[in-house]
């Protein structure tokens, strides 16, 4: 849960790997707070990307030395790959926080983490690495996202929560203050969880409760 401090942090020169709807985003949210994307590694774009596809993941080797990575997969453990893929290719990482998003001083940043407009990270909030905040988000004091979990747009937690890694929040969802959130759990759309949740898998509804996996 290492971290340097922030506010904005807006990376001046990067290679967005990924090529799909989610690398879309990214880039423009970066370009128009003043990033430079000098290209897109994976597999061939399928949307009309606004910098030129360099090819797959493994011409991060010998891409453009002066740009850092940002990692646009929205799958929890695909991006925790593909961060890996980059640190083995000797790629440096780089975060990204909207200058939109309001980061309290006291809060620690992993590596590779995104932060986007409108979100508010209160007083000792802790992510790990590569952790993805969409837009409008809220996170209480002091709690705790594990490494490549995912909070969905709208969504709010309480104080002193603590998320686990790979954990997916869906859009809108809430987590009330102190509780503890397993890895891997995955939080539907608009739910409403008001106990720990120690299994992994789908939880829905409000209050959420656990969706038996289909057979
Ligand atoms: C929870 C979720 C992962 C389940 O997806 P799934 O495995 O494809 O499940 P299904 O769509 O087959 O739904 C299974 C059952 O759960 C119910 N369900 C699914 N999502 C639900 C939700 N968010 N709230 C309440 N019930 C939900 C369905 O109505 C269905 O019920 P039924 O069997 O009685 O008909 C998904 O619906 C969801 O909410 N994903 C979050 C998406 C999101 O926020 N993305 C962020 C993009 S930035």
């Amino acid at each position: 849960m290492d971290g340097a401090v922030m506010t904005a942090l807006v990376p001046r020169r990067v290679i967005i790997m990924g090529t799909g709807g989610f690398a879309l985003e990214l880039s423009a949210l970066l370009m128009a707070a003043g990033g430079v994307v000098t290209g897109f590694t994976g597999p061939a774009p399928d949307c009309a990307l606004p910098a030129p596809w360099l090819g797959e993941d493994h011409v991060l080797a010998d891409a453009d030395p002066e740009s850092a990575v940002l990692v646009a997969a929205g799958n929890p453990g695909l991006r925790q790959n593909l961060l890996r893929t980059a640190e083995g290719l000797g790629r440096r990482i780089a975060s990204f926080v909207h200058p939109a998003a309001w980061v309290a001083p006291s809060a620690g940043i992993g590596a590779g983490s995104l932060i986007y407009p409108n979100s508010t990270l209160h007083a000792a909030v802790r992510l790990g690495q590569g952790v993805l905040i969409n837009s409008n988000v809220t996170i209480g004091h002091e709690t705790e996202i594990g490494a490549f979990t995912n909070l969905g747009p709208g969504c709010s937690l309480g104080g002193r929560t603590r998320l686990g890694e790979r954990v997916i929040v869906g859009i809108g969802a809430t987590i009330i203050e102190r509780l503890e959130i397993c890895d891997d759990a995955v939080i539907g759309a608009g739910a409403a969880v008001i106990r720990p949740l120690s299994r992994p898998g789908r939880w829905v509804g409000v209050p959420a409760r656990w969706l038996e996996q289909n057979p």
